[in-house]
């Protein structure tokens, strides 16, 4: 099967697999040097060939729960070979960059999408999964359901991305997981970290994120890579690495010293941010570079934090990706010292993000009167009852996290708002 690669949907690659294992993408003629489909991959004449897929296409593949879905709709066989998957979801990706197969239009809109219906409808697991089921596969002909069972219960979560969205569901195992992101996100947002838009459905049970992989000056897509795929890591190995890395691999894609150093700014942000609000699900896929052109290139806003910390199966997990050598919660200097040594953050500079971030994590318990009043519906108050007691917890662990670091006085002095 030859696939066919697009930028902003114009066809500037062919992508196939001729003997089932090692992937070859040939640049078509005459394709321009902006027109790239990575940074790992710049415009030229010789193919270019990997032992596997490129990790460029990689980033997209569906896991998990579309994953099944996927199967569960199309046949097993869809799962059997990357080239099969991404013929089916690759005019769906997050970035500009898109893959279909012959004579499929990449501009051709998915399934039509009713936000209200999300924010004020069903989200219960199975409403979730019909709706990722008539979503998934959108744009695929013919197709006959196989066998309908699986439920999003078995995984750990579900997402679904969308045009102009990204719409994850909540599961029995993580009670609270959509209003614990949202809220953990509006920590980021008070905190005046880059952002990803949030909102949370009336039932409390999925969280609608808006996508910032889309230019709506240029009505365009933005390139996307996150350092998973950077990093030439396959999604699986995305806790394999460690901060340095990340750093490191920023700096060789990042040429321009002003993007650099704005970029590892905005990283050291995002760190310290991980730490205090105890998200041990950080890891190399959810750290990314959005992108104009190679020279023009920044960080991507805060996207999926939450505090794990809360949930009886991870509250002993440590740091997803190590710094220092170590992965801990309690990384005493060597944060500071990483923060400093590799971020260029200086040392007034870091007690001040400290406190943001902190003042942050104070001022969002107080939210949690507001989404307790009785005009919620019943299951939002339960879930609030739940989430309370976490978000009361985790705020304790991110004292602990900060103070781990470098004292904060802030915290101490803002007691007296805490609920
Ligand atoms: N706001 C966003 N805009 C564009 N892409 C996003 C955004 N948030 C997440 N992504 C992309 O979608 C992927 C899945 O989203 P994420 O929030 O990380 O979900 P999950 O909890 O399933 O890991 C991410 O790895 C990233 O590539
Ligand atoms: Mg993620």
């Amino acid at each position: 099967m030859k696939l066919h690669v697009f930028v902003h949907n114009q066809a500037v690659a062919t992508l196939e697999s001729p003997d089932g294992f090692k992937h070859v993408m040939t640049y078509h003629e005459s394709v321009a040097d902006t027109q790239f489909t990575s940074l790992l991959m710049p415009v030229r004449t010789e193919s270019y060939v990997y032992p596997e897929l490129h990790p460029m296409f990689r980033m997209n593949l569906p896991e998990g729960f579309l994953l099944s879905i996927l199967q569960e709709e199309l046949g097993p066989h869809v799962g059997a070979s990357p080239l099969n998957l991404l013929a089916v979801v690759g005019r769906n990706a997050i970035g500009r960059v898109k893959v279909a197969p012959a004579n499929a239009d990449p501009s051709q809109a998915p399934v039509a999408f009713e936000v209200s219906e999300i924010l004020r409808g069903d989200n219960s697991e199975e409403a979730f999964v019909r709706l990722v089921r008539r979503h998934a596969v959108s744009g695929v002909s013919g197709v006959v359901p196989k066998f309908l069972s699986n439920a999003l219960g078995e995984h750990k979560k579900g997402t679904l991305t969308t045009e102009r969205l990204i719409i994850k569901g909540t599961t029995s195992r993580f009670p609270g997981l959509a209003l614990n992101e949202h809220l953990c996100m509006e920590v980021a947002r008070r905190a005046s970290l880059p952002t990803a838009k949030t909102d949370v459905s009336d039932d409390g049970q999925a969280l609608i994120v808006e996508r910032f992989d889309y230019d709506t000056s240029t009505q365009t897509r933005l390139g996307m890579e996150d350092l998973c795929s950077l990093l030439a890591l396959r999604p699986e190995q995305k806790y394999e690495t460690t901060w340095e890395r990340i750093v490191n691999r920023i700096k060789d894609v990042v040429t321009s010293p002003e993007h650099q150093t704005k970029i590892l700014s905005d990283l050291a942000d995002q760190i310290l941010l991980t730490y205090t609000l105890k998200n041990a699900d950080c890891h190399s896929k959810n750290v990314s570079l959005l992108y104009r052109s190679k020279t023009d290139i920044w960080l991507a806003p805060v996207y999926d934090m939450l505090t794990t910390a809360v949930y009886d199966d991870y509250a002993k997990n440590p740091p997803g990706l190590s710094l220092g050598g170590r992965s801990t919660w309690k990384p005493g200097k060597s944060l500071e010292i990483f923060l400093q040594t590799r971020c260029n953050v200086r040392p007034a500079q870091l007690k001040q993000r400290i406190e943001r971030i902190c003042e942050a994590v104070v001022s969002v318990t107080p939210v949690f009167p507001l989404y307790a009043d009785d005009s919620f519906s019943g299951p939002f108050s339960a879930l609030t009852v739940l989430a309370l007691g976490p978000m009361g917890r985790s705020l304790h662990r991110a004292e602990a996290a900060c103070s781990a670091s470098v004292s904060v006085t802030t915290v101490a002095g803002s007691k007296g708002r805490m609920v």
